[in-house]
C-alpha cells in the first residue's frame, strides 16, 4: 500500500501500531512522561525514548536494485543527540542473532516485504548476512523495542518490531513519491537544493542527501521518538555530502 502525499502531509506525527495483537504487546506507555521527545530533558526511560536519542532512516537509490519506483531500505540506526557515541558493534550481547533471515521467514508477510524493499545488492544469498548485520549492529540498540518494554513479548518480537517499524517508516516517508510530486524523477539530474527542498517541504524537516561521485546514493531522515512508539521527523544532524554546485544524477534503476 502506498500512501498518497496528501494523506501523509496531514500526519503531524506517525503512530506505529504494534505488529502483534495488542494483548500480546501492551506497552508500559503509561509510565512514560507524556509526549516527551527523545533528546529533550524530560525524555523518559529506555522504553519511552531510545537511549541514544535519535533514529536515522537510511533509504538507498541503487541502480538495478528493488522496484523502479521505490527507494530500498539500507538501515535504521540510533544516533546520539549530542556528542556521545553509539556503540560500534551492537548494544546487547544477549540479543546478537546469526539467523535473522530465518527469524523473519516465520512471518511470510514481513519476509516478503523485506525481499521487496530491503534487498541486498549481493542477492538473496546475502539476505541473512545483511539483515543479521543490521540487527546485530543497530537493531538491538533501539531500547524502545527491547522485549522488556512489552508486557508479554513473543520470541524474537524485538526483531519483528524493528524491521516492521523500519518498513512502515519507509512506506510513509516514501521518498520516490515525495520527489516525483516535486517533479524530480529518475533519468535526469537535479540540484542538491531541489532534492532537499522537496523533502523539506513534504516532511517539514531537512534530510541528509548523500552521493557517490555525482550520483544520488542515499537519503537519510531523522526521527525523535515519544511515548515509546511515535516517530516524529526532525532535522538532520549533519550536512548533505553531495556537491552544491554540480547537479546530482538521479538514474533510472533498470535501464
Ligand atoms: C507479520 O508481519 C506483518 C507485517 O509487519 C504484520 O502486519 C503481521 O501482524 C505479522 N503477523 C504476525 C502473526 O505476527
Ligand atoms: C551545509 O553546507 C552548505 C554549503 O557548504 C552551507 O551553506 C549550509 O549552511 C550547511 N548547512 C548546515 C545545516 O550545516
Amino acid at each position: 500500500m502506498k500512501l498518497s502525499l496528501a494523506t501523509f502531509s496531514s500526519f503531524a506525527f506517525l503512530f506505529i501500531s504494534s505488529a502483534f495483537p495488542a494483548s500480546l504487546t501492551a506497552r508500559a506507555v503509561e509510565t512514560c512522561p507524556a509526549n516527551a521527545l527523545s533528546c529533550s530533558s524530560t525524555a523518559g526511560s529506555p522504553c519511552c525514548s531510545p537511549t541514544y536519542g535519535l533514529l536515522v532512516l537510511a533509504q538507498a537509490w541503487y541502480q538495478g536494485l528493488g522496484p523502479e519506483d521505490s527507494f530500498t531500505m539500507h538501515d535504521l540506526w540510533p544516533e546520539s543527540c549530542g556528542a556521545g557515541q553509539v556503540p560500534e558493534s551492537g548494544c546487547d550481547n544477549s540479543r546478537q542473532y546469526p539467523n535473522v533471515e530465518y527469524i523473519l521467514q516465520r512471518n511470510q508477510t514481513l519476509f516478503n516485504d523485506m525481499v521487496m524493499y530491503w534487498p541486498s545488492f549481493r542477492g538473496p544469498i546475502n539476505y541473512n548476512e545483511f539483515w543479521s548485520h543490521v540487527w546485530n549492529k543497530h537493531g538491538n540498540c533501539i531500547t524502545t523495542l527491547n522485549p522488556k518494554c512489552f508486557s508479554n513479548p513473543k520470541e524474537y518480537q524485538d526483531v519483528y518490531e524493528f524491521f516492521a517499524t523500519a518498513l512502515q517508516l519507509h512506506q510513509i516517508y516514501d521518498l520516490y513519491t515525495i520527489l516525483s510530486n516535486a517533479g524530480i524523477v529518475p533519468g535526469d539530474s537535479y540540484s542538491l537544493d531541489q532534492f532537499e527542498s522537496a523533502i523539506q517541504s513534504a516532511t517539514g524537516f531537512m534530510p541528509k542527501v548523500t552521493c557517490k561521485g555525482s550520483t544520488l546514493n542515499e537519503i537519510w531522515l531523522y526521527f525523535n521518538v515519544r511515548n515509546g512508539n511515535e516517530y516524529l521527523p526532525t532535522d538532520r544532524t549533519g550536512n548533505s555530502t553531495c556537491s552544491r554546485t554540480r547537479n546530482i544524477n538521479y538514474p533510472v534503476k533498470h535501464g
